[in-house]
């Protein structure tokens, strides 16, 4: 099949790569020269798991960039629409790139396309891009439009897309569900699955991938309701952590326990600063205005905005709790991106909770494995940007993890403490364990459970002197 991707960015490169790897002929379409300038030098802008390998196996065979919306609509039987949906200042998305690509494509059709929406949109908007077209290509014009949301998670988005739970297809016409599901085919077929060069499957695939048939509306409260769900999630695990903090209660035991019913499910209870990135925050925003323009009230959503906000907030309490004064104190903060494995910064905890601590004249030395470049421009303050983790410690007054990059729950505690002025660590992200913590001499604070007591870890730590 000759399809066209138009936006190269965290989902369309990904798409691209992936329909390339499904043996499709892609055209990946971006309005940035930059960028494209560097996919087509062959470089990776962002960072994703297996996306390197796929884009050496297809650039140039079976996959190329183009800065020519009109070309690759002539020459492709399906336009898939993967630019940015920001959220506007008051939380509904900024569908202003959907539109102008709708009208490009729309002066440049020569027959019968598909005109899939991939990026996350509120309901309605297949319509708009349907109206739109119409106004501006003419009766003749003769396109379906369907929506195809995405479900890929940043850092696992190439095995999200190729081991999906599910793939949905919101088609008004057989016509345009047919073609769709032959997309599809070398995933519902199972046949991708035999190759030897396939993806390496993750834990718990699918295989193959249920393929949902349905309207483009109920499509795009799919993708809307599996967010602000799984936002929900994380916001109302946050709030219970709130509640053991007042009752010393352990939240990952609690987590545990009520993970193990398989109708809640053991993912997405993990208790930290509160979720960030370029989806939840903008989706459940989009999801309750669009709600409400509707004329439902989702005021459930405004709960879970607000619980996530105040994570921030209780996480900056206990920083402020910990060390007394923060005017002139030095912390080390381990983390810039929104959550480890990306190098993806856009509403990052990480990010909201530095720039308050730059506000209370603290100095910070930061280190991300991958996020770092990205983070600077956001960044204005006295912080400095380390090369590992233990450059950053070296000297502070106080460790603060905010992302849960895998390499900061193995760090050489002994080690940890030497470099520290004040043995304190302060944990948005729960990677240790307190009793491990206290056996380096580390006063370890964290979420949903009991912190150390200065009383106790003071007379362990004279203990381990005087033994
Ligand atoms: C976007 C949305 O933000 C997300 O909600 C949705 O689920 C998928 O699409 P992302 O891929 O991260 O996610 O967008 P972004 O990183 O902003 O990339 C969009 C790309 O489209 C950029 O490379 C931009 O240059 C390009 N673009 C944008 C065009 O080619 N043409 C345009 O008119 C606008
Ligand atoms: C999310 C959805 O998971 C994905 O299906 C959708 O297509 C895009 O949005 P993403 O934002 O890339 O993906 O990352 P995700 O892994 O969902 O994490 C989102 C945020 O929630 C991160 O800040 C993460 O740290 C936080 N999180 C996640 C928690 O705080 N606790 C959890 O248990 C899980």
């Amino acid at each position: 099949m000759q399809i066209a991707v138009v936006g190269s960015g965290y989902v369309g490169l990904v798409a691209a790569a992936c329909f390339a790897e499904l043996g499709h002929n892609v055209l990946c379409v971006d309005n940035d020269p930059q960028k494209l300038a560097a996919l087509q030098r062959g470089e990776v802008p962002i960072h994703e798991k297996f996306l390197p390998e796929l884009l050496a196996r297809h650039r140039d065979i079976n996959l190329t960039f183009s800065g020519s919306l009109s070309k690759a609509v002539k020459e492709s039987s399906v336009i898939f629409i993967a630019v940015g949906t920001p959220a506007s200042e008051s939380g509904e998305a900024d569908l202003s790139y959907v539109e102008a690509v709708a009208r490009e494509i729309a002066e440049s059709l020569d027959g019968y396309k598909v005109i899939v929406e991939k990026s996350t949109v509120p309901v309605y908007t297949s319509e708009w891009v349907r109206k739109v077209m119409l106004l501006t290509g003419g009766p003749e014009c003769e396109f379906d439009v369907v929506s195809n949301p995405e479900f890929l998670r940043e850092g696992t988005a190439v095995t999200d897309f190729l081991y999906p739970d599910r793939i949905v297809i919101g088609a008004d016409t057989e016509r345009a569900a047919k073609i769709l599901k032959e997309i599809y085919q070398p995933l519902t077929s199972g046949r991708y699955y035999q190759s030897k060069e396939a993806v390496s499957e993750p834990d718990g695939a699918k295989i193959p991938p249920p393929l949902l048939l349905t309207s483009a509306k109920s499509a795009e409260l799919i993708k809307h309701a599996s967010n602000a769900f799984l936002a929900m999630k994380i916001s109302f695990i946050n709030a219970v952590a709130s509640v053991c903090e007042a009752v010393d209660a352990d939240i990952e035991e609690v987590a545990k326990g009520i993970g193990s019913d398989t109708r809640i499910g053991s993912r997405f209870l993990q208790a930290g600063v509160g979720y960030g990135g370029s989806c939840f925050p903008k989706d459940v925003a989009a999801f309750r205005s669009v709600a409400r323009e509707c004329g439902y009230d989702f005021t459930l959503l405004n709960e879970v905005m607000r619980i996530n906000e105040d994570q921030r907030q209780r996480f900056l309490r206990k920083v402020r709790t910990a060390l007394w004064t923060l005017k002139g104190k030095r912390l080390a903060i381990l983390g810039l991106a929104f959550k480890g494995g990306t190098d993806d910064v856009r509403e990052s905890p990480a990010i909201s909770i530095i720039q308050s601590l730059l506000t209370e004249k603290c100095s910070i030395v930061a280190y991300d494995p991958a996020a770092t470049e990205r983070a600077k421009p956001l960044i204005n303050g006295a912080i400095t940007y380390a090369e590992n983790p233990y450059d950053a410690v070296d000297g502070a007054d106080a460790l603060l993890i905010l992302t849960d990059w895998d390499e900061f729950a193995g760090l050489d505690l002994e080690r940890i403490r030497k470099l520290l002025r004040y043995p304190i660590v302060v944990d948005g992200r729960n990677l240790y364990r307190r009793k491990e913590m206290e056996r380096h001499g580390l006063m370890y604070i964290s979420v949903g459970r009991p912190a150390s007591k200065l009383e106790e870890l003071a007379s362990k730590t004279q203990q381990q002197l005087s033994s």
